[in-house]
């Protein structure tokens, strides 16, 4: 709110929307001292509207979130191989951004310390166009088919019957849904709870294209890693924070910047020639696999650096609208089933929470490129709506033309239209086991154990921790054990309910031995 003003001699006059200046701003119109308020008092009137209509539907996902302004500037432009996108075209190229954080499941009142994925939205002000990069602080996601989405996110929500919060429909879901045991394993780790935006990584997930002037196709995955290092809470840290303060990692995001201790991010790149996908031994598209390091080296690109805090949350935070849709020539999507399904979605949602022209809030809209079409009209239409027109095209007169040397390069699709299962055909298990036994040490894996069970406690039914724990004695037979005896199962029973499907089912499980000791 800036400096104090006390005696407010140079302050604008107040007014009505429509510009009439208002004499009284304390005391309603009233027939005499006591008397019933007049009809006549339009600035009352105009008062409580704007008051009541206040509220627009909160994002359905990832409603509670903070941002900054920033910049993003290239160091390394071996990129420019790969591509054709303008702001990666050489070392120093600064473009302006707009990054946006936040958690799923919670709405827009809800603490910011809990165990959750956390949204790392980013929007380019590119000079081809924006670019949003929707990313999350995970590589990977809990499901594969976009079809499931909805019913993933009810899961996270509260109960239908009382509103309250229940673990037992997320691990029923999870344990029906072995694709999950990647994310789900992550989010136990100690990076399901960032201890600050500023100090989490965040990534494409999916993978996505890019192309250069010779028209080559690179798949690729992004990867934003902290400067700051990552740094996460326990589960004791992050209850005492939300109990504190709700809004920890917004305050702190914002207090870093006001400052002046600007939060920075390199950019690196994994790069996939367009042909090597066929050979991969694992689908690149999968958005629940990683590619690891050693297979696909971090390429260094650029740094963002968030500089500059909104002047008006409502304004610049909760009206920024991002895209998976929103690319730019040289930056594409790619086969990701996934990836697909979310291209059609987020307009559509920023259509029913901000209008259908939402592009055209500020912090939405293009700021160093033109946008030109055909549309016209719509609720809150702010520019003007395309003059005199023409409004078609092809036309005789004027107006803008397409541009078919910005066409992506063709992508050779082939397979029968058909719904094709995903859960038994491929593997869910070995990069979890992965992430437990080679990327978590002793004391991370203990706290896993200790989150996993703390939070299954809660679960109703004995058949979904069974099942739930099953999954994770196929990607580690010690964490299954200590998993089952933690929540009072005795794990000989349940291995031995699974041993057979264990063997049968995963050519490289850790063998039979390994789990009866
Ligand atoms: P590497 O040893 O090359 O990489 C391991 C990665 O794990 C690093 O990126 C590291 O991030 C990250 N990491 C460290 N601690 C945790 C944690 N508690 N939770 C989640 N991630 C963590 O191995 P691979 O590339 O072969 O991958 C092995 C496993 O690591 C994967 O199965 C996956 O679960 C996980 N992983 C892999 C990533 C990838 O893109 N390949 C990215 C992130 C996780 P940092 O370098 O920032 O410390
Ligand atoms: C927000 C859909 C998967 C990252 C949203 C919103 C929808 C949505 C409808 C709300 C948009 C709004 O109202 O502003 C979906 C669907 C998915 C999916 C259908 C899968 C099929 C993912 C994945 C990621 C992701 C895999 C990350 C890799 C985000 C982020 C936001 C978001 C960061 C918040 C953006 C912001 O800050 O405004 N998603 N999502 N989503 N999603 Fe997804």
């Amino acid at each position: 709110m800036g400096e104090a003003d006390f005696d407010g001699e140079d302050r604008d006059p107040l007014t009505t929307n429509s510009g009439e200046a208002v004499p009284n701003n304390q005391n309603t119109r009233t027939a005499g001292p006591e008397g019933p308020a007049l009809m006549d008092d339009y600035h009352y009137f105009e008062k409580m509207a704007q008051f009541n209509r206040e509220r627009i539907p909160e994002r359905v996902v990832h409603a509670k979130g903070g941002g900054a302004y920033g910049t993003f500037t290239v160091t390394n432009d071996e990129i420019s191989e790969y591509t054709v996108a303008d702001m990666f075209s050489e070392v120093g190229k600064e473009t302006p951004m707009f990054a946006r954080f936040s958690t799923v499941a919670g709405p827009r009142g809800s603490p910011d310390t809990v165990r959750d994925p956390r949204g790392f939205a980013l929007k380019f002000y590119t000079e081809e166009g924006n670019w949003d990069m929707t990313g999350n602080d995970t590589p990977v996601f809990f499901i594969r088919d976009p079809s499931k989405f909805s019913d993933f996110i009810h899961t996270q929500k509260k109960m239908p019957a009382n509103d309250l919060s229940d673990p037992t429909p997320q691990w029923d879901f999870w344990s029906l849904s072995p694709e999950s045991l990647h994310q789900v394993t992550w989010l136990f780790g100690d990076r399901g709870i960032p201890a600050s935006w500023r100090t989490m990584n965040g990534y494409s997930s999916h993978t996505l294209s890019f192309y250069n002037d010779e028209g080559e196709r690179y798949w690729v995955k992004l990867h934003f890693k902290t400067d700051q290092g990552i740094e996460n809470f326990t589960e004791e840290e992050a209850i005492e924070k939300a109990g504190e303060n709700p809004d920890y990692h917004k305050q702190d995001l914002w207090e870093a910047i006001e400052a002046g201790d600007y939060p920075t991010w390199t950019l690196k790149v994994q790069v996939m020639p367009e042909a090597e996908a066929e050979e991969y031994d694992i689908n690149p598209f999968d958005l629940t696999r990683v590619w690891p390091h050693d297979d696909y080296p971090l390429i260094e690109v650029g740094t963002m650096e968030l500089n500059e805090n909104p002047d008006n949350y409502f304004a610049e935070v909760e009206q920024a609208a991002f895209s998976p849709a929103h690319v730019v020539p040289g930056i594409a999507h790619s086969p990701d089933k996934m990836l697909q399904g979310r291209i059609p979605s987020y307009d559509d949602a920023h259509r029913y929470r901000l209008g259908s022209n939402f592009e055209q809030i500020p912090v939405n809209q293009p700021k160093n490129a033109e946008t030109n079409n055909y549309h016209q009209d719509g609720a809150m239409r702010m520019d003007d709506n395309n003059g005199a027109g023409p409004n078609y095209e092809p036309n005789s007169f004027r107006g803008p033309v397409e541009q078919p040397e910005v066409e992506k390069p063709p992508l050779k699709v082939s397979g029968d239209a058909d719904r094709y299962q995903h859960r038994e055909r491929i593997d869910n298990y070995k990069q979890p086991g992965d992430l437990l036994r080679e990327v978590m040490d002793d004391a991370e894996r203990d706290r896993f154990v200790e989150a996993v069970v703390g939070d299954m406690d809660g679960v109703s039914e004995d058949g979904i921790k069974k099942r739930q724990i099953r999954h994770w004695f196929k990607a580690d037979p010690d964490v299954g054990r200590r998993l089952a005896e933690g929540l009072g199962f005795d794990p000989e029973t349940i291995i031995a309910d699974e041993l057979l499907e264990v063997e049968d089912e995963i050519p490289d499980a850790p063998v039979v031995d390994d789990l009866v000791d």
